[in-house]
């Protein structure tokens, strides 16, 4: 077998067998294969798509690259959810402790942010002590002391997947479908749950900026779930605006304190609870306490608590705060009809929230707190959000990226928060 055969199959629209991927992608990961080269078999396959069965293969191939976790030993069956990403995405945080409290185990590896999206990492690091490396044994010991737990993912586990991501990253080899599917879903299966709820995002603060494009990701990753024996389904929803008030490290953890408190804003508390539901439901788990309950009566709380000092963190000491802030405030009175996530998103990365590298640090204190959302009625000079950062002379670029992001005027013409939901 050797490298340009497989690039130039794909290259000519054919299909790629299961002995050339298999090849490839070990060969790859061993360094046997040359950067360029899977780099133009990337962008081959971004042009020439992938079937099924080839997307199968390649999945299979990259979860074969490296270690499978097993939580067969565990008394309760694990479920997860894994969000495609967008700007106030602080569902994990309320949503794991939650699914736990209803009777889930939830084994949970998480990433850090790059560009205008957040990590949930980069949230929970913002929590004094809170740390996100554990060992193999540490991170079974969390999940059966508190039923959750969130951390990174080791340099074991789908290996091809790191290098190639970070390939792709820079060949512009990203918005490839069967790319996004297999790479997201041989990181989920590699972890080993037994249940997945996928959250597709669409909108301009997302990936995938249409329905369609959204569901046929969506619908390629619930095959693959499927396929690998995991019980997978897809909820579609709207990353058109950013989810919740909060976005940014810290702030994102306090919103997300507030909906285990039984508060916060009525979007991030409708989709936790959802998801928490479609994760019982795909773990087989009936007829136990229902997550809304589980808000109001303290036990997710609870969970969240042993959850995040069986980790180090402290809940005691006070989140980070930035040093500045700033007030933008409406031009004018009327409806809120826009307020777009990727701008917002943009502001909040320029004031600190996010990085540009992956070595970049952040600031945790940094972000965005929104006081209006679409569909409400805001008046002339009253705050529409506050901007905070550390460095002040991060206000102008960031409030650049505001200049176009909302507009007060006709009604919203909003996607529905729970746009579709997919199943095998
Ligand atoms: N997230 C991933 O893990 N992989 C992709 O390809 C895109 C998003």
């Amino acid at each position: 077998m050797d490298a340009i055969d497989v690039i130039t199959t794909k290259r000519d629209g054919r299909e790629l067998s299961r002995e050339q991927i298999d090849w490839m992608i070990d060969a790859y990961t061993r360094g046997a294969v040359a950067e360029e080269q899977m780099a133009a078999l990337a962008m081959a396959v971004l042009l020439n798509g992938m079937d099924r069965r080839e997307i199968a293969d390649w999945t299979r191939a990259m979860i074969a690259s490296g270690e499978r976790m097993d939580w067969s030993g565990l008394d309760r069956p694990t479920a997860d959810k894994h969000s495609t990403g967008g700007v106030g995405d602080k569902i994990t945080l309320p949503l794991a402790p939650l699914a736990a409290a209803c009777g889930a185990a939830v084994p949970q590896l998480s990433g850090r942010g790059l560009g205008h999206t957040g990590g949930t990492l980069d949230k929970l690091e913002s929590i004094p002590g809170w740390r996100a490396s554990l060992s193999g044994t540490e991170m079974l010991g969390v999940l059966r002391d508190a039923g959750a737990v969130v951390c990174a993912a080791g340099s074991g586990l789908a290996p091809a997947d790191r290098k190639l991501y970070a390939l792709r990253d820079v060949t512009g080899t990203v918005e490839s479908i069967p790319l996004i599917a297999s790479s997201i879903m041989s990181k989920k299966i590699a972890e080993g749950t037994g249940s997945l709820v996928l959250d597709v995002k669409v909108g301009s603060g997302a990936f995938m900026k249409t329905v369609e494009r959204a569901r046929e990701l969506a619908r390629t990753m619930v095959e693959l779930g499927t396929d690998a024996g995991v019980r997978t389904v897809a909820l579609l929803t709207a990353m058109d605006r950013p989810l919740g008030l909060a976005v940014g490290n810290a702030l994102e953890v306090a919103e997300s304190v507030e909906v285990l408190a039984g508060g916060g804003p009525s979007d991030v508390v409708e989709l936790t609870v959802r998801l928490a539901r479609e994760m019982l439901a795909a773990a087989g788990i009936t007829g136990g306490k229902d997550p809304e309950d589980a808000l109001k009566d303290g036990s997710a709380m609870d969970t969240w608590r042993r959850m995040i000092t069986a980790q180090g963190g402290d809940l005691d000491a006070p989140l980070p705060r930035a040093a500045e802030t700033h007030t933008v405030l409406a031009p004018a009175s009327g409806v809120l009809s826009h307020l777009d996530a990727y701008a917002v998103g943009v502001a909040a990365w320029r004031l600190g929230a996010g990085r540009a590298r992956k070595e970049d640090p952040v600031s945790f204190g940094a972000g965005i707190v929104l006081h209006a959302k679409p569909g409400d009625v805001v008046q002339e000079g009253t705050p529409l959000m506050t901007l905070h950062t550390d460095d002040p002379s991060r206000f102008p670029r960031a409030q650049d990226s505001l200049s176009d992001a909302y507009t007060i005027g006709p009604a919203p013409a909003l996607l529905p928060l729970i746009i579709d939901r997919l199943t095998p």
